[in-house]
């Protein structure tokens, strides 16, 4: 395979107008009054396919929001490489906090991205990395490179659990069939430091809702004489964790995998430098499990964490009152060996067994998904390996990440194939949070990668 770097050169204004006019609809799934926006994004993804040569593209229709599919088979005794990503967003609020619309991309430069990142909401996560893809298609289609099969498929439900997709895949394991599926949905340690990602954490994702008196009361009249919601769930949130850190769940810790020193020693050699890592989020020190290092805190072991939490008055002044009622949500990132579903109903029975006399408690479980360790002596591996030789110069480092992509676990179930996570994007892109950007030598870095993989597994698979 020859370099695409010639063409991303001779194209590169166009590849990042047209990422530009994708990030420009707002794709959110999480809010239906987005709905036909997410559509909408669905019919551009597949204008895109159709334009670099994919054949059979369709849009899927689902209980949910559609998938994208589009292949190019051009011999059925070549391997076959399954692409998956997703074009829908998360919400962009807090609205204020953006220094520009995160439906209108700006590129601007930055001190990790010197030679200018779009921001926008979605630019990293994931449609810009997923947008890679479509791009190196192009290249190899246009250049008469494309070494094996591809197929594409794009979903518009991942930033909410990728239920549609699940029941997708169950339906169509045939059309689905492949050698390896590749995605681009993570991160890499630097620029000058590639990594691959070789596991995700598995998620467990609750609402909890503690209900006192049946009405909004008084706090001079009635306060401390009921239990009032908002210091219950408070004081039941602050107990699940004990001062080393542990959470406190029964049964919680039970099947999680321990790694070996020999493993936490080779993970330790990856390039981290705290004191940049606190400088970067403004923070004096670092804070969590006792025993485990940063690094280990966000990626081999389980978290809880409060994501959001509400009731009373949060208006403008002060107002006397004890509400009625008290939220919160609650996510709780796994580890290999942990059941998702389990966590969820030991977290269920421990919260409920631990409220006190005078409230009652209700917990709402979300989504969820398993934990996945990718191997590092699979065919699949071996090629991203050489494709990042070919396009940095450097061996990737094998990265565990924190961040959960649910679907990459039923992958390997219901299609019983490997995944490869080619991510590109870099910890500081502030995926989910506003400001949200992705750097575009990043971007251009992705599509020279990506038909390296290609050509490699193709030779490697022979
Ligand atoms: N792309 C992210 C996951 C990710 C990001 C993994 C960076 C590793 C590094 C994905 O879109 C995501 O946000 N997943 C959700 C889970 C989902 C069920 C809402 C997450 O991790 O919170
Ligand atoms: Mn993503
Ligand atoms: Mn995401």
């Amino acid at each position: 395979m020859k370099s695409a770097k010639p063409y991303i050169t001779e194209h590169k204004e166009r590849f990042l107008d047209e990422l530009i006019e994708l990030l420009k609809i707002p794709s959110i799934s999480a809010d239906s009054a987005y709905k036909g926006d997410v559509i909408k994004t669905a019919e551009v993804v597949k204008a895109s396919l159709e334009k670099v040569g994919c054949e059979h593209v369709e849009i899927c229709e689902t209980p949910g929001y559609p998938i994208v599919y589009g292949e190019k088979i051009i011999d059925k005794s070549l391997p076959t490489i399954l692409v998956y990503g997703h074009y829908d967003v998360q919400p962009p609020d807090p609205l204020d906090l953006w220094d520009s619309p995160p439906f209108e991309p700006v590129i601007k430069t930055t001190d990790l991205h010197p030679e200018g990142a779009i921001f926008a909401r979605g630019s990293c996560d994931d449609k810009g990395q997923m947008y890679m893809h479509v791009k190196a298609m192009e290249y190899m289609m246009a250049t008469n490179q494309l070494p094996c099969n591809v197929k594409f498929m794009i979903e518009g439900e991942e930033e909410i659990g990728s239920e549609s997709l699940g029941w997708f895949v169950g339906q169509n394991q045939e059309k689905l069939a492949n050698d390896v599926i590749l995605i681009s949905d993570t991160g890499m340690i630097a620029p000058d430091v590639p990594s691959i990602t070789t596991g995700l954490r598995g998620l467990s994702y609750v609402e909890v809702e503690v209900t006192g008196p049946n009405r909004d009361l008084h706090s001079g009249l009635y306060g401390g004489a009921v239990a009032n919601p908002i210091n219950v769930l408070s004081k039941m949130i602050a107990s699940l964790h004990d001062e080393n850190n542990h959470i406190t769940i029964p049964g919680f810790y039970d099947t999680v995998e321990e790694l070996s020193l020999e493993e936490r020693a080779k993970m330790a050699e990856a390039p981290f430098s705290k004191e940049n890592y606190k400088k970067a989020l403004d923070i004096d020190d670092v804070y969590g499990e006792e025993g485990y290092t940063t690094n280990e805190r966000n990626s081999i072991r389980p978290t809880l964490d409060v994501n959001g939490i509400w009731g009373g008055y949060i208006g403008e002044g002060a107002k006397t009152v004890i509400a009625s009622r008290a939220f919160a949500k609650i996510s709780m990132r796994l580890v290999p060996d942990q059941d998702w579903e389990k966590i969820t109903d030991l977290f269920a029975k421990h919260f409920e067994s631990i409220a006190p006399k005078g409230v009652r408690v209700k917990v709402t479980p979300h989504h969820g998904g398993q934990a996945c360790v990718t191997p590092i002596d699979s065919l699949g591996y071996r090629a991203a390996e050489k494709a990042y030789e070919a396009t940095f110069g450097k061996t990737p480092i094998p990265q565990r990440s924190g961040g959960s992509i649910p679907i990459v676990a039923l992958f390997e179930k219901e299609l019983k194939s490997k995944t490869i996570l080619m991510g590109f994007g870099l910890d500081s892109d502030a995926i989910h949070s506003p400001n949200e950007h992705f750097g575009i030598w990043n971007y251009l870095k992705g599509i020279e990668t990506i038909p390296q993989f290609y050509h490699y597994f193709t030779e490697i698979s022979k």
